[in-house]
């Protein structure tokens, strides 16, 4: 039995990743893969509900990088680690990138607690591939629907996003093996061309 692969999407609010996230679901399904298609934060009924917490209430910033780190714990127990071991795909709307894209670059928290975390957390779990998807800002906040309500980071100010995307892209280039990065501007069918060939890769 092949085992299973772990996949993220990542990119700041805006950048087209859900699009995508269903086409290569659809994809691998289509290939005869078993997939599993989750969230960050959230993904197990516990993390949903600290996701309703985190994306609505204030708090202080470590708390916040903690609970995303005290969802993702019961995510990886619960669903990412058990469908990896029965050989299924795990696709996930986010993960660990995020939050040193949003806490550590947009908030500003220092980098070396969330390295300390993330070592804590998930010492010997990383996604086999993380797709990032990446726009410039202007891009992005044009495709944020303006009629839905926007959550508690969807607020920011184009700064916050500025220096998301910026931790993101130096992520990237921290973890060339992993990460592939997608120019999200291009037309969706250009990009899922790109998205088949490096499934197809895998
Ligand atoms: P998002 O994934 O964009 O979902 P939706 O498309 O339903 O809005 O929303 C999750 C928000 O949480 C997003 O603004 C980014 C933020 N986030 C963090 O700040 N840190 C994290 O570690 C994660 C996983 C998400």
């Amino acid at each position: 039995m092949t085992l299973g692969k772990f996949i993220t999407f990542e990119g700041i609010d805006g950048a087209g990743k859900s699009t995508h996230l269903a086409f290569v679901a659809d994809l691998l399904k289509s290939g005869g893969r078993t997939v599993i298609v989750t969230r960050e934060p959230g993904g197990t009924p516990l993390g949903e509900k600290l996701r309703e917490l985190l994306l609505h209430e204030k708090m202080h910033l470590e708390t916040e990088a903690l609970l995303m780190f005290a969802a993702r714990r019961e995510h990886i127990a619960e669903v990412i680690e058990p469908a990896l071991a029965r050989g299924a795909w795990v696709i996930s709307d986010r993960f660990t990138d995020a939050t040193f894209a949003y806490q550590g670059g947009g908030r500003k928290l220092a980098l070396d607690k969330l390295e300390a975390l993330e070592q804590w957390v998930h010492p010997h779990l990383q996604p086999d591939l993380t797709l990032l998807f990446d726009v410039p800002l202007d891009v992005a906040r044009a495709r944020l629907d303006a009629t839905r309500e926007l959550d508690k980071f969807e607020r920011e100010k184009a700064e916050f996003f500025q220096a998301t995307r910026q931790e993101y892209l130096r992520r990237a280039a921290q973890f060339p093996a992993r990460f592939k990065v997608i120019d999200s501007t291009q037309a969706i069918s250009v990009i899922q061309k790109e998205l088949a060939e490096i499934i197809a890769g895998m």
